[in-house]
């Protein structure tokens, strides 16, 4: 009885194939140059400075030099939606 065994065995690699999918550009770039200083907290305490937008975006940009980061404009804007979508949500 092989089969139920390749049945679970490809569940568990297609499970772990879209893990690696979901790991968006965004969310590896912010992984690799945005959790040395702080954790998502700053982005989810009551008293957040970054109260829409367009000042999320600066702050995005400053804390890649803070960071050393050198993004594209893109890169910027993809964390800055990124940051936007799972933490701030000022696009509902
Ligand atoms: C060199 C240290 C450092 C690194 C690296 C860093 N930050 Fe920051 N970040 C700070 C400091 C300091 C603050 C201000 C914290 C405070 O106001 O208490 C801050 C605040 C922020 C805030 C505002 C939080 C709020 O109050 O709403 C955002 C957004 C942010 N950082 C995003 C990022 C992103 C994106 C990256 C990766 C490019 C990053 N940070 C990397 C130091 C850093």
């Amino acid at each position: 009885m092989l089969k139920p065994a390749l049945i679970v065995l490809s569940g568990a690699i297609a499970i772990f194939s879209t893990g690696i999918q979901a790991a968006t550009p965004a969310a590896k770039l912010h992984q690799q140059s945005c959790t040395s200083c702080h954790g998502s907290e700053v982005y989810t305490r009551p008293n957040h400075r970054i109260q829409g937008k367009p000042q999320l975006l600066k702050q995005v940009r400053r804390c890649t030099m803070a960071a050393g980061a050198k993004w594209f404009d893109d890169e910027i804007k993809s964390v800055a939606d990124y940051l936007d979508s799972h933490y701030y949500h000022f696009s509902k």
